[in-house]
């Protein structure tokens, strides 16, 4: 088989395509690199430039490199640009999906997995989050990959697709500091960044009903996220009928407050945090069941939060290796 992985010179994107082509699969890739980085992909990994909305680009793609398969990670995924540029999100997310649906029906494709997100379930409450738990996105960017899983779904269906939607819940770390998440957007990058500049981390709000007071969420090694998408291509290969829609989590969940220490002791930078107010949209706690994917693919994640953080901080000192911090 030969896959073709949108997105896959992102920060997930790249490891994906580590994996899957460590694991045997021929691989393809597809991006527009205004995220990605093309030095991230593995040598003899061809790279395809341009959008997922591109129907004609994607046609030619997928006819000249024979694709049968293909993982759909291309996508813009911050929240906060989702609410301020709804239609840009819908365009890209939802529309970009459906050309790349488009263009695998067109070719006979026949495996379809798609990066969903932990985002699909709103502001859930419950202590673990199964894929039972009802989907309530408070977000554009959540509601786009919901619409997206269900567009998933109905394609697979109706033309005999095995399909896969894979919701990521927290993804930190790297596999290797080429590879590490060059974006400043979620907690552990900006909490580098502002002991690199010598100030104190910002915790936002520690006033949640949580133990400590501080958001809890579960956190996932992104090298655990490609070992189960390779997981999941095998079902996906191995079962033409499959339908499987899966949280990818560790099942533990981790404070702001706690993550903040373990980067402190990781760097072994003075991360004495300073609580500023809440950012409006947290949800207090979010935490996957990893039960169904456990149980579905044999799946398990292996690496701790401590893995994640001095994985992600290799990654910064590769990149910077002048501001650590260490004089702030
Ligand atoms: C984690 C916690 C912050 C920075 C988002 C998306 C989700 C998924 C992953 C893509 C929160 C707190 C953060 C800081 C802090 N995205 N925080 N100080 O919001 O859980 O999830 O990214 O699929 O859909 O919603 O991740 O890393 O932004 O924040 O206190 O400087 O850290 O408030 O509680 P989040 P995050």
């Amino acid at each position: 088989m030969t896959w073709l992985i949108t997105g896959g010179a992102g920060y997930i994107g790249s490891h994906v395509v580590r994996a899957l082509a460590g694991s045997g699969e021929s691989t393809v890739v597809l991006d527009d690199l205004s995220s990605g980085v093309a030095g991230r992909l593995p040598a003899g990994v061809p790279l395809e430039r341009g959008s997922v909305l591109d129907g004609a680009l994607l046609d030619r793609v997928m006819r000249e490199h024979a694709v049968t398969g293909v993982v759909h990670i291309a996508a813009k995924k911050q929240v906060g640009e989702s609410v301020e540029r709804p239609l840009y999100y819908y365009r890209e997310n939802v529309e970009g999906l459906r050309t790349v649906l488009q263009a695998a029906v067109g070719a006979g494709v026949g495996r379809f997995l798609f990066s969903s997100s932990a985002a699909v379930y709103g502001m859930p409450d419950t202590e673990l989050v199964t894929e039972a738990t009802p989907c309530a996105p408070i977000n554009p960017y959540g509601e786009t990959k919901l619409a997206g899983e269900w567009m998933v779904a109905a394609a697979g269906r109706a033309h005999a697709m095995a399909t896969a939607s894979l919701r990521y819940f927290n993804v930190a770390g790297a596999a290797s500091p080429d590879l590490a998440d060059t974006g400043v957007t979620n907690l552990v990058p900006m909490v580098f960044e502002r002991l690199a500049e010598g100030r104190p981390p910002a915790v936002f709000g520690a006033d949640y009903p949580t133990p400590d007071g501080t958001c809890v969420r579960d956190y996932i090694h992104v090298e655990d996220v490609a070992s189960a998408h390779v997981a999941a291509v095998q079902r996906l290969i191995a079962d033409p009928g499959a339908r499987l829609v899966l949280n990818i989590g560790r099942g533990e969940g981790v404070s702001v407050a706690e993550m903040i220490g373990v980067i402190g002791s990781v760097t072994g930078l003075s991360a004495e945090p300073e609580v500023v107010e809440r950012r409006p949209g947290d949800p207090a706690r979010v935490v996957a069941s990893a039960d169904l994917i456990a149980e579905e693919l044999g799946w398990a994640a292996r690496h701790d939060v401590r893995s994640m953080v001095a994985s992600a901080w290799e990654g910064r000192l590769a990149r910077h290796p002048e501001r650590t911090g260490a004089t702030g």
